[in-house]
């Protein structure tokens, strides 16, 4: 086992913290500097020392650097879109088969927060085939991936898949993230592996009761619905208690596997 601490090094993503106000998600590079309203932290400073070191801004806040969790990559990562929140991907990602070497598709791309953590867990052979039918987005999501350091385990595939369908692929599991999930699912039954899994999730129980009936009838059996409630808790002398805001409602959870037509059955 290494116990070493690694050292950070030019190009490395660094989760440069000073409080829960100011943190930043940096590519240190020679040259650049992290900007805030506590000071300004060359990059210089950072390259060559290991994680979990303290520094001082010019002005004299302390400085953190971290090393980046894959949900701060998620969160992290330009937004055009709205993107899958960590606490429903987690669980997600325990309903599929998905590790080293798998293939998957996901469709849409949006933003690739999804497209990278999918990546990260392909890593090292395997491969996510990433549908998007708005090039803007994919290109955006293709440069947050990029950055997260994934690329060479994602292949961008810019379509509408609704109309166009996917490439011929039999892959260990799909994942969707589109407004009207149940025109993929026929796509989806000719795309996956017979026994394996498609995920999906939609903010409203209208589109969940439509997707259901899509499984149900194009061969995916044991669909289950769920939601995942996060509550932040707040810890300090004066009392602990959950905090009275935050994020309510994300998505509801959607999980299905294919079963293959009886033998002899073409379709
Ligand atoms: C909510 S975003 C996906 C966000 C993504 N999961 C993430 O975490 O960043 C939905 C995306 O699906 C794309 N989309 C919707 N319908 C589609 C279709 N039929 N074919 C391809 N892409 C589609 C949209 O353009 C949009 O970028």
């Amino acid at each position: 086992m290494n116990n070493t601490n690694a050292t950070i090094q030019k190009g490395d993503l660094v989760f440069v913290y000073l409080d829960n106000r100011r943190q930043f998600l940096v590519q240190v590079l020679p040259g650049a500097q992290v900007q805030s309203d506590f000071g300004n932290i060359p990059c210089d400073d950072i390259i060559g020392q290991p994680y979990g070191t303290t520094g001082k801004t010019h002005l004299g806040h302390a400085y953190h650097c971290l090393k980046p969790s894959t949900a701060d990559l998620m969160f992290k990562v330009k937004r055009l879109t709205t993107i899958v929140y960590p606490k429903d991907l987690g669980y997600l990602l325990l309903e599929t088969t998905v590790g080293p070497g798998s293939r998957v598709i996901e469709i849409g791309t949006g933003s690739g927060a999804l497209t990278l953590v999918l990546a990260k867990m392909v890593a090292p052979d395997g491969i996510v085939y990433s549908y998007e039918r708005r090039d803007e987005f994919m290109e955006n999501a293709r440069k947050n991936v990029e950055r997260a350091g994934f690329i060479k385990n994602v292949t961008f595939i810019g379509r509408d898949v609704a109309q166009e369908g996917f490439d011929d692929h039999m892959v260990d599991a799909v994942f969707i993230d589109v407004p009207e999930p149940w025109e993929i699912v026929p796509h989806a039954t000719r795309a996956l592996k017979g026994g394996y899994h498609v995920v999906a999730w939609s903010p409203n129980i209208e589109q969940v009761k439509r997707m259901v009936d899509a499984l149900q009838s194009n061969g995916f059996i044991r669909t289950q619905v769920s939601e995942i409630a996060e509550r932040e808790m707040l810890v300090r002398e004066r009392g602990v208690r959950p905090r009275e805001r935050g994020i309510t409602h994300t998505a509801y959870l959607i999980r299905a596997q294919r079963i293959l037509p009886p033998s002899g059955d073409k379709t």
